[in-house]
């Protein structure tokens, strides 16, 4: 399925730059300092176990990545499970299976951490993610309702 062979690897500090970059071609939109805060949190807080991953070409080029979290409390493992937090593609590389293959090493990370379950937010009418999530196996939870209050 994949017309571009890329590597899939743990995402690092210095991953940020195309990082951002990629989620400013998808959204068509900065979000520097969201990326901030969270590059902080992950990599510079000892309560947050690495489970975000990059997909980079072979000149090292990264063109995917996947943010999640697990927090890591003075007891181990959050029982609450890990969160998604983010996917993005570059459009240029969209659609070869790359989104997939992240999917499949994040999920094959998290489960050699005995991590249970793994939750995300998803846009309702965001029919690429929905889509892209269905397929990845995720469903509406049976537990957990996103409340809002409109003012
Ligand atoms: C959604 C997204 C992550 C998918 O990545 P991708 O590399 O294009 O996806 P893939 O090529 O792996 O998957 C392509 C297709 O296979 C399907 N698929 C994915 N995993 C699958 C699986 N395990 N089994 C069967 N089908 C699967 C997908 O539903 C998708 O179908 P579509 O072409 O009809 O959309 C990507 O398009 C993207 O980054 N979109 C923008 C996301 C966004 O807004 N992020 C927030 C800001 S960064």
């Amino acid at each position: 399925m994949s017309d571009t062979t890329v590597k899939i690897r743990l995402m690092r500090m210095d991953d940020f730059d195309a990082v951002v970059g990629i989620d400013e071609r998808v959204l068509k939109s900065s979000r520097t300092a969201y990326y901030e805060l969270k590059f902080e949190k992950l990599f510079n807080s000892k309560e947050y176990l690495p489970t975000s991953l990059v997909a980079e070409q072979e000149d090292g080029t990264v063109v995917g990545f996947v943010m999640g979290e697990l927090y890591m409390g003075e007891y181990g493992i959050s029982q609450q499970g890990a969160t998604l937090d983010t996917i993005g593609i570059d459009p240029d590389f969209q659609h070869q299976g790359i989104g997939e293959q992240l999917m499949k090493e994040f999920m094959d990370h998290l489960k050699t951490l005995d991590v249970k379950n793994i939750n995300t937010l998803v846009d309702k009418n965001d029919s690429q993610l929905m889509r892209f999530f269905t397929a990845s196996q995720f469903r509406p939870s049976q537990t957990v309702v996103n409340l809002e209050r409109i003012l």
